[in-house]
């Protein structure tokens, strides 16, 4: 069994404006071992890096990622909304929403791995799959990556076109047999919801026959219970703190 890897919730929510350059490049400086981000396909085809349907919540732009080219959704900030965070500086503001492109760009020469979340569950946005895995492989990158999602059509389709993908599925779902839908559509990773932590029995997190991550763990408490599990990774808003507390639970 391997360490537990320390992903950076969409770059590094709890500090940084999320899915943004910013936030990934600050997420590999402190040495995050992996990065999840959501992705979106915009009108004109383009896959975006953003966590909502709508560019209302996270940018200064409004409507849905759907609607919009990319030349449109560039247009707005995806920094200016993030004032809360104590970081906070106003070159913040030139931040937009990143292509998945630019992603994989940044990321490449760092030895991280990339949690691409596929977000399909309102809108099925046909052909993600095939474009993700295309910039994949033009980045040389399809060993680092794991494509998850909550939208198991997506997983199956990833697996259809690259049998050799990474895939995992996202679920906060007690009440599935986990264990035969990895069988079934060779899945190769579960993303568990932090409740999974807090069952009385670990049976949840710790007896799959495929690597299990949990999201999101933010507590010290949580942390420090997925890295006593050994799980294959932690997926947090705050990575500097989960490496800081990973360090400690080596010693
Ligand atoms: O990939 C884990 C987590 O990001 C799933 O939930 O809503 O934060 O994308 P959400
Ligand atoms: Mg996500």
């Amino acid at each position: 069994m391997g360490e537990t890897l320390i992903f950076g919730h969409r770059g590094s929510k709890g500090t940084h404006p999320e899915n943004t350059l910013l936030g990934f490049a600050h997420a590999c400086h402190i040495g995050a071992e992996g990065l999840e981000l959501d992705v979106h396909m915009s009108k004109d085809g383009e896959l975006v890096v953003i966590h909502d349907e709508k560019l209302d919540r996270t940018t200064t732009g409004s409507g849905y990622v759907k609607d919009l080219n990319l030349n449109e959704i560039k247009q707005y900030s995806a920094g200016k909304k993030f004032k809360h965070l104590s970081f906070y500086d106003s070159s913040w503001e030139k931040e937009t929403v990143p292509t998945l492109e630019e992603v994989l760009e940044l990321t490449a020469d760092y030895q991280v791995s990339l949690n691409i979340e596929l977000k399909t569950d309102t809108f099925s946005y046909p052909g993600i799959e095939k474009k993700a895995l295309e910039l994949s492989e033009r980045y040389h990158l399809k060993s680092r990556i794991i494509f998850s999602s909550f939208n198991l059509s997506t997983l199956i389709r990833i697996k259809t076109l690259d049998p050799e993908a990474h895939t995992a599925f996202l679920t906060s779902k007690r009440h599935l047999d986990l264990e035969r839908m990895i069988q079934d559509h060779q899945l190769s990773g579960l993303h568990l919801n932090r409740s999974f932590l807090i069952s009385k029995s670990n049976l949840f997190t710790t007896e799959h026959s495929v690597p299990v991550r949990v999201w999101t763990v933010n507590s010290a408490r949580s942390i420090k219970k997925a890295l006593d599990l050994k799980l294959a990774g932690i997926i947090t808003d705050y990575p500097e703190k989960a490496l800081e507390l990973k360090k400690k639970h080596a010693q």
